[in-house]
């Protein structure tokens, strides 16, 4: 049973994606990920950031050596480290190599922090050869007096000017703090971006009452985090020209086709790669196989958002009526 579906315009030959981390910065992973039936890879991200303090680094020791002996200087390559160990030229090889060793499309990463820096690496990682980009957003506005519309308009104006710069498809990855999501990413494509992820995770700090200190551990996602990506894949599908991708919480195969009856075009996984090995791809391509197959279900395109808020028959269980009805329903 064919399972092919397009995101971000790409033709894809099922509707998993492995979702960005360090797991897929091994060339040997991205080939196992493939073995596994994974649709494509996203690459995990390069933060501009450390690429700004490796290049700080960089030309520190670089002066330093200079003063000693001219020479010196060819002893310094052009990237230093940056995230997870991958400096931005090791990054872009990354996606060289990775484009060459898989044939299922490899998409970049990045995290910026300067309008000027998005635009620069977006560049460069097309130039690599990168399928498409997606851009993580991932800001805490800790400044009060930055309102909610600011916090919006600085993305926005990231995604246009990315978009502007690249021939690439562009996807954006939300975290799901913000005051009206579907206006948001109805605005975001309305601005460039030709597919949406729902959600990122915020990695909050937790605090050490015996240290007096914070701690910042990072946990793989719960299943329960699901509802949430299902809830605004629901409410966006069929509404906005752009691909959904829903993240956070996928764990099974009937994740996946949970994330299908809302209307995502691709779901995207971490959590389960981690804990059960890149094997478990595999398992979760056959489980909805399976799944489709026991309700004879031909194809992606039948089952795609059956349960989503436009074509939902009781559009209010995705809303305040079905808030109330959750909580009388509550047996105590
Ligand atoms: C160890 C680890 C590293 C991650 N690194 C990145 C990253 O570099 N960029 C990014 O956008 N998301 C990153 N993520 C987030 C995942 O891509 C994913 O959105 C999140 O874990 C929720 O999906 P899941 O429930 O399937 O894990 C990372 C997650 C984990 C667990």
């Amino acid at each position: 049973m064919p399972l092919d579906t397009k995101y971000l315009g790409l033709a894809l030959k099922n509707p998993l994606v492995a979702s960005a981390s360090p797991l897929n910065s091994k060339i040997d992973n991205l080939r196992r990920l493939e073995d596994a039936g994974a649709a494509a890879i996203v690459l995990p991200s390069l933060f501009e950031e450390q690429i700004e303090a490796d290049a700080e680094r960089h030309h520190a020791r670089i002066d330093a050596y200079a003063e000693s002996s001219p020479e010196a200087l060819t002893y310094f390559p052009a990237a230093a480290s940056g995230p997870y160990g991958i400096g931005p030229e090791r990054y872009l090889d990354l996606i060289r190599r990775g484009s060459e060793a898989v044939a299922i499309p490899i998409i970049a990463s990045l995290n910026g922090s300067s309008k000027a820096g998005w635009i620069e690496y977006a560049k460069l990682v097309e130039e690599a050869g990168a399928a498409a980009l997606e851009l993580n957003m991932y800001h805490i506005p800790t400044n009060l007096a930055e309102s909610g519309r600011d916090v919006e308009t600085r993305y926005i104006e990231i995604v246009k000017a990315v978009c502007g710069s690249v021939g690439l498809p562009v996807s954006v990855k939300l975290t799901a703090y913000l005051s009206s999501i579907g206006h948001f990413a109805a605005t975001l494509v309305e601005n460039g971006a030709a597919g949406v992820v729902l959600f990122n995770r915020l990695l909050e700090p937790d605090i050490d009452v015996d240290k007096l200190s914070l701690t910042n551990i990072l946990e793989l996602s719960e299943p329960a985090e699901l509802r949430l990506p299902l809830l605004w894949i629901a409410i966006l599908s069929g509404r906005i020209p752009a691909s959904l991708a829903a993240s956070s919480g996928v764990a099974t195969s009937n994740d996946v086709v949970k994330c299908l009856l809302a209307g995502a075009d691709v779901v995207m996984t971490t959590s389960a790669l981690l804990r059960h090995d890149i094997a478990y791809m595999a398992k979760l391509v056959q489980g909805l196989r399976l799944w489709m197959d026991e309700r004879e279900i031909a194809s992606l395109g039948e089952m795609r958002g059956m349960l989503s808020w436009q074509r939902s028959r009781d559009p209010g269980a995705y809303t305040r009526a079905n808030y109330l009805r959750i909580l009388e329903r509550y047996a105590l």
